[in-house]
């Protein structure tokens, strides 16, 4: 079907990362013993990272994983990490790992007091959206997303005024207040069941151009979209996957809907970031390229042995922020809470639900 892009007048991008992290986060963790007993407690975490992680570095790494499964189960709280977390998050300390939506699901589920958000600030928000009671916190304040900077409320009350009508449809990578002015979230992998559940001809897919694109190939209902992109994604080109098809024949390539249709047309197949570990551990390639965030291939590959991931991938800023000292001191401070308005929580929720709610 066809798709229209609304342009906003000035392209928002997320502000750049500034603190100077290595790639797994590493620089700045706090100096703690590494005694017999956490080497005993935490070998069983090291053998799934040890494909990444030295032999040398783990006496540093292992006392903060450690700690923060201590003084987690202290303050009762649990940890919901996206699957762009490094290794040592996603299989050291996270209690619960998935995409946008499993989050957001499990969310709803959690009997803890705190809920410590390992992802960007998007994914905390729906976590506060939907338990207005609890304790949400980010290790990092600043974890933003390209995707959530590039509309406000105020462009979506101008599309409403302008498209009178036409239901509106947010990918969760939005914040509360956009969320707030929309009629129900989607994500990656849920877009087009979002849209069609709808019963519209037409329907307004905001702010992700490059998702609405993939979407509007998927179905008849018309989408209006906007200009924005996901910075990490929307860098992969059809012609470097050219190349690489070239040089490895054999290779699959598994792309997410967030990078442009062009890109995803060269792929194998196109799926929300555990549907795309789904496909690596149902399919069992040889050779596998994910074409997303490079933690997922990092943190995937030690459940499938015998696959050899191929590069290339981009890191996203945003969600490397949050590091594993970061977590330690969210724990030990309980910062950084995150809060919503209560009105705009309130009807943003209405939003969140309709998306959980339908039926899979
Ligand atoms: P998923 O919902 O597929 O995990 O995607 C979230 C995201 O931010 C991808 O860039
Ligand atoms: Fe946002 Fe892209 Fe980073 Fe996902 S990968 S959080 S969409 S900037």
């Amino acid at each position: 079907m066809a798709i229209t892009i609304i342009s906003s007048n000035a392209r928002r991008q997320a502000a750049a990362c500034d603190t100077a992290l290595d790639r797994y986060g590493r620089v700045d963790m706090p100096e703690l013993e590494y005694t017999a007993e956490i080497a005993a407690e935490t070998a069983p975490i090291y053998e799934k990272v040890k494909h990444l992680i030295p032999a040398i570095e783990w006496p540093a790494i292992a006392p903060i994983v450690h700690a923060i499964n201590v003084l987690k189960k202290e303050r009762n709280a649990v940890i919901l990490a996206h699957n762009y977390m490094t290794p040592e998050i996603y299989h050291g300390v996270a209690d619960v790992v998935g995409d946008s939506l499993q989050l957001a699901r499990e969310a709803t589920k959690s009997e803890a007091d705190v809920i410590v958000q390992c992802g960007v600030h998007f994914m905390a928000e729906t976590s506060k959206i939907l338990n207005p009671d609890k304790t949400v916190l980010i290790p990092d304040i600043k974890a933003g997303c390209s995707l959530a900077e590039s509309i406000t409320a105020a462009d979506v009350r101008e599309l409403r005024r302008k498209h009178p009508g036409v239901p509106i449809v947010t990918y969760v990578n939005t914040s509360a207040d956009v969320k707030a002015e929309c009629d129900i979230c989607c994500t990656s992998a849920n877009a087009v069941q979002v849209v069609e559940s709808l019963g519209a001809p037409r329907v307004l897919l905001i702010p992700d151009q490059y998702l609405a694109a993939n979407v509007a190939r998927q179905t008849d209902v018309e989408i209006l979209t906007w200009a924005g992109a996901c910075e990490v994604h929307e860098r992969f080109t059809a012609e470097e996957l050219r190349e690489y098809r070239e040089i490895e024949p054999d290779v699959k390539i598994i792309a997410h809907p967030e990078c442009p249709p062009e890109v995803v047309d060269e792929a194998d197949f196109a799926g929300s970031t555990s549907g795309m570990i789904d496909w690596v551990k149902q399919n069992n390639p040889k050779k596998v390229m994910l074409v997303t965030e490079c933690s997922m291939a990092d943190n995937v590959a030690s459940e499938t042995p015998g696959v050899d991931y191929v590069r290339p991938c981009n890191l996203c800023p945003h969600m490397k922020r949050i590091t594993l000292s970061k977590i330690l001191d969210a724990l030990v401070e309980m910062k950084d809470e995150v809060l919503v308005d209560p009105e705009i929580a309130a009807r943003a929720r209405v939003s969140v639900e309709r998306m959980i709610n339908l039926k899979s």
